[in-house]
């Protein structure tokens, strides 16, 4: 007999991150993530490199997360995994391995879109079983384990390697889509300038590191023309090249002399422009409750930036820990979650992917 409790055993294998996440109800108990380190040489994530990574991992990391949540098979209500977007080969294994589970257990099966679940990552609870937080619910144990989640709707400004989007978010599993980019995502103009400053991959947060002794006003950089709350990123990236190229035929030693001011400047750009468009949104929208997701959400200066601007704008900020920001299998488990309440599952024949809208 399986308890009333929801036990969500959750996988995530949509890039280069293998991960996998247990949850008691919207608790998480282990969220276990093997990263792959092979592609730092080549400057980008190898599809075919990365498949075959994750079919290594996937079994260890599930034993990991299952040993480390102190959770049986048995005590599993149902399995959940990203369904897409992302690489194919990556989507595959997870979903493979998700299905077979789930076929193994008689268990429901339930597919999640990995830029749903960025967003749903502001409501993942952790450091306490649910038992203890309905005890601190009621008042009866204090712990600070509880987190701070927006109320509906949010606004929420999801920035990854392969999107940029401002999405509202009107409940758990409702969204409307307000702004994307046209072209390159923001994590890719981050990835691109490190390569081209001859950074290993992924370059965000070394471009990040290196910023943060830089001067942001040192170098000057365009902006493109987008109509609406869209954005791009592809001219600024060419811009960006055209830079350093122009910089290193004068002086060879152009970007050893100036990377910290390099990176800060570039970095500092990016942000403004992503800002700007959620400023517009939220007077649009008439909506204050403001959430950044997704890897660039790790982004210190973006953190920095939204702080100070909510406190100008009035509005009341949701950044989440950075456990949750890049690619991990607990915000997979608490769409799961939420979709499982609903009983929304799907089919065995379930397939993967590559491009899957909100
Ligand atoms: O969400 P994510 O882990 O994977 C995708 O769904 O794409 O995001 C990965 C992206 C990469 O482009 C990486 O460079 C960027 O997030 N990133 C950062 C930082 N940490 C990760 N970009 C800027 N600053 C950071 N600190
Ligand atoms: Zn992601």
């Amino acid at each position: 007999m399986k308890s009333e409790k929801v036990y969500i055993l959750a996988i995530e294998s949509s890039c280069d991150d293998t991960s996998c996440a247990i949850l008691e109800n919207e608790v998480l108990l282990a969220n276990i993530t093997a990263n792959q380190t092979i592609h730092e040489q080549y400057g980008g994530v190898i599809p075919e490199l990365a498949s075959r990574d994750h079919q290594k991992n996937i079994v260890p990391t599930a034993h990991a997360a299952l040993e480390k949540a102190g959770v049986n098979l048995s005590q599993i209500s149902a399995i959940a995994f990203t369904r897409g977007p992302g690489l194919m080969g990556s989507l595959l294994v997870g979903t493979s391995f998700a299905k077979s589970l789930a076929l193994a257990l008689s268990i429901p099966l339930i597919e999640v879109n990995h830029m749903h679940a960025h967003i749903l990552a502001h409501f993942i609870q952790f450091g306490v079983r649910s038992s203890e937080l309905a005890e601190e619910k009621s008042g009866t144990r204090s712990t600070n384990s509880e987190i701070r989640t927006p109320n509906f709707p949010f606004l929420c400004l999801t920035v990854s390697g392969g999107h940029t989007q401002i999405v509202k978010v009107n409940d758990h599993l409702s969204f409307e889509l307000i702004g994307q980019t046209q072209d390159d995502a923001v994590g890719e103009a981050f990835d691109k300038a490190a390569k081209i400053l001859g950074l290993p991959y992924p370059g965000g947060p070394l471009i990040d590191k290196h910023a943060q002794s830089g001067d942001p006003k040192k170098f000057q950089f365009p902006k493109s023309k987008v109509p609406g709350l869209d954005y791009s990123f592809s001219g600024i990236k060419t811009a960006f090249l055209y830079f350093i190229q122009n910089g290193t035929k004068e002086d060879p030693k152009f970007i050893e002399k100036n990377l910290n001011d390099i990176c800060a400047s570039y970095q500092h750009h990016l942000i403004n422009i992503l800002l700007q468009n959620v400023i517009e949104a939220s007077k649009i929208h008439n909506i204050k409750h403001i959430a950044i997701a997704g890897g660039v959400s790790a982004n210190s200066e973006l953190r920095k930036q939204l702080k100070e601007t909510g406190i100008k704008q009035k509005w009341d900020v949701f950044i989440p820990s950075f456990e949750f920001c890049t690619d991990n299998a607990a915000m997979i488990a608490i769409t799961g979650y939420y979709k499982f309440l609903k009983q929304d599952f799907c089919e065995l024949s379930a397939v993967p992917e590559a491009r899957y809208s909100l």
